[in-house]
């Protein structure tokens, strides 16, 4: 990757960028007005001390040593200088506390002319070749003269340059110290998104072992306990996968060997036909479970995958499970139990009438195998606040706690349980359930296991039913 266009890098040139704007900003706004503010202070003090300078001279117009302690008083250059020409304004020195000729220097001052013609104090700054000075120049009483005060700003605009010099080396210091902060700070930072990044890499790869690490309380940290909860999440959900093909492979192999061995028996030529005969009722019967087993995992895969749809239509449920209950009449007298559907009102709910009665029959194969025979079983119907429910009751020995837990886990057959079934049957019909918006509820005691399927209630006031018949079987 382009060094620059690491996170890294960019930060850094952002705190750099900052870091600039802010040394460039007050650069720009101190070290000129602390110049002005200067200047101005010496100007006032001249303008301050000229009251007493004119009204001294005005006594003695002729003291010899009126400039020199006049310069000596207001540490200032003192001048004075005789209008030439009025127009253009030319003015000259002819006394002043400077030694010699260099008086000359302030020959035509641009001050002094101006305040020869506007007849004012006037007040600014000029520079020289000896350097620049503050002056103020006062129109005397006697016309055609101006006393001019020069105070030299050296030593002020030396305070000025020695305060730049030091931000200048302030600026390049902090300059430094963001370079070197900004790229610590900045490397520490893109270290921990590497990190992040193999974390995602090793999880991306099927790797769940490793867990995502870093404490630290900000955003970086909130993203890795993310990607430590997601990496828990897929190491569940990739143990459930590979429990459930080693449990379905499992399933299919058991029947298949069966199958396997009949197919062996039966090619035995001295075999008699009673025992021939019932070696095909038991592979008919291995054949079943197998077809059951496969519909059973096809719908688990396909309510995985979240490619089930279910309907959502008024279902009268009375009808559907007189319907279920005439349907595993058959059985149930062949496994001696007296089976019934105790026509006690109607209901409708809101679902699939399909998978509606798959759940039935789940419930219902139930309880004819995992009760012993002779256990009653019986199949009602009811509604209830905003809901409507199918009730499958058996007079069987109940279901122990710790079944209960887990009866609705996919392939949980109970401790007791003698038939052979592949433990799908309940999970499939508590998914259907609550993909239906309901749910499978169990109450189950010695002599009395209740399960009932809760769906919502549809808005159709029912009909009226016909008194039916109980079905006794
Ligand atoms: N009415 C019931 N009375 C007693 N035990 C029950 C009853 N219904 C379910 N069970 C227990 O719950 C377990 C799980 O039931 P589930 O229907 O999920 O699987 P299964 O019946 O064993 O196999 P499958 O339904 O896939 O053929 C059963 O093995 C059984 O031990
Ligand atoms: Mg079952």
């Amino acid at each position: 990757m382009n060094p620059l266009r690491t996170v890294g890098a960019r930060l850094s040139l952002a705190l750099l960028g900052v870091v600039a704007l802010v040394l460039g900003l007050v650069y720009l706004i101190v070290v000129p007005s602390l110049k002005s503010r200067l200047v101005d202070a010496r100007l006032n003090d001249l303008s301050h001390a000229r009251k007493a300078l004119v009204a001294e001279y005005e006594q003695q117009p002729n003291d010899p040593d009126f400039f020199s302690n006049a310069a000596a008083s207001t540490n200032a250059r003192v001048l004075l200088l005789s209008v030439v020409s009025q127009s253009p304004t030319l003015v000259t020195p002819i006394q002043s506390s400077l030694p010699g000729r260099s008086a000359e220097a302030f020959t035509n001052d641009p001050v002094a002319s101006l305040s020869a013609r506007t007849s004012q104090l006037e007040r600014g700054t000029v520079s020289r070749s000896n350097g620049e000075f503050a002056e103020v120049a006062i129109p005397m009483p006697k016309r055609g003269e101006i006393l001019l005060l020069a105070a030299p700003l050296h030593d002020a605009l030396a305070d000025v340059s020695a305060v730049q010099r030091r931000m200048l080396l302030a600026g390049g210091l902090a300059f430094v110290v963001a370079l070197l902060v900004g790229y610590g700070a900045a490397r520490l930072f893109a270290r921990r998104i590497r990190r992040l990044e193999r974390a995602a890499d090793r999880i991306a790869g099927g790797h769940f072992d490793e867990q995502v690490a870093d404490r630290s309380a900000d955003e970086l940290g909130e993203l890795a306990r993310a990607f430590d909860r997601m990496r828990t999440r897929l190491a569940g959900l990739d143990h459930a996968r590979r429990e459930f093909v080693a449990n379905a492979s499992h399933e299919l192999r058991t029947p298949l060997f069966a199958l396997g061995g009949f197919l062996e028996l039966l090619e035995d030529e001295e075999l008699d036909d009673p025992t021939r005969r019932e070696f095909l009722d038991t592979m008919a019967g291995q054949v079943r479970r197998l077809t059951k087993l496969a519909d059973d995992l096809l719908d688990l895969s396909k309510l995985d995958a979240g490619r089930l749809h279910v309907e959502n239509q008024e279902v009268e449920l009375g009808s559907l499970a007189a319907g279920a209950v005439d349907e595993f009449a058959g059985v149930a007298r062949s496994l001696d139990h007296p089976l019934e559907y105790a026509a006690n009102g109607a209901a409708i709910a809101r679902g699939d009438p399909q998978r509606v009665l798959q759940i039935v029959r789940i419930l219902l194969e139930n309880a004819l195998v995992h009760t012993p025979p002779g256990t009653p079983v019986e199949v009602s119907v009811r509604r209830t606040d905003g809901r409507a429910e199918i009730t499958v009751t058996d007079g069987g020995p109940g279901i122990s706690d710790e079944d209960r837990a887990e009866l609705f886990e996919r392939f949980y057959r109970g401790e007791s349980t003698k038939a052979s079934g592949s433990g799908l049957g309940l999970a499939i019909a508590k998914e259907f359930a609550e993909l239906m918006g309901g749910g499978i509820q169990l109450d189950s005691k010695p002599g009395r296991t209740v399960f009932t399927l809760v769906l919502p209630a549809g808005k159709a006031i029912p009909q009226p039913e016909p008194e039916r018949e109980p079905v006794a079987v």
